[in-house]
């Protein structure tokens, strides 16, 4: 997958960015981390005796992708018609709220990454365990332009309307 999010984007229009933001990372992260959930569970299974196993990392990509469903729902039920429709002072509040869980979102990736040994293998791995940390490597980058998306762009679009409004 081609993990690189076109130049081009931070100059697109609220709807065609909320259209990318949606379709490619709500839709990715809802396809990758499920089949995540099921790797990791095959290894912790299959390896339970294995010093490196990755204890526990199931467990903690379930609740993970509990937080993130949660959060594009607010997003796409929510904050993101309301963007569209140009509410941008009413938007600051729920802005603000998923902002915080963005950085929920990171404190709960810094918590995967440690119980996946900062995704560094060890020599006998499987090719399950060696799929399982290329695909959390590749969600982890996902995930961060996501974010880096809605925050810096997405997001600062809509307070400098805020700004510009009040000024003019
Ligand atoms: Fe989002
Ligand atoms: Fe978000």
């Amino acid at each position: 997958m081609n993990a690189q999010v076109p130049i081009e984007v931070g100059g697109m229009a609220a709807e065609a960015l909320i259209d990318f933001i949606v379709s490619r990372f709500h839709a990715g992260h809802r396809a990758q981390l499920p089949e995540l959930i099921r790797l990791s569970r095959r290894v912790e299974h299959v390896h339970a005796a294995h010093a490196r196993c990755p204890e526990g990392l199931a467990d903690e990509l379930e609740a993970h992708l509990q937080e993130l469903e949660s959060h594009m729902l607010k997003e796409e039920q929510v904050l993101f018609p309301m963007l569209l429709r140009g509410m941008h002072g009413p938007a600051r509040g729920p802005i603000s709220v998923m902002m915080f869980e963005h950085e929920q979102h990171f404190d709960s990736m810094e918590r995967i990454h440690l119980l996946a040994n900062d995704l560094v293998l060890p020599e006998d791995a499987c090719n399950t365990w060696r799929g399982l940390y290329e695909g959390l490597g590749i969600y982890a980058r996902e995930l961060t332009q996501h974010i880096h998306l809605e925050n810096d762009v997405l997001f600062a679009q809509a307070s400098q309307a805020v700004k510009g409004a009040q000024h003019a």
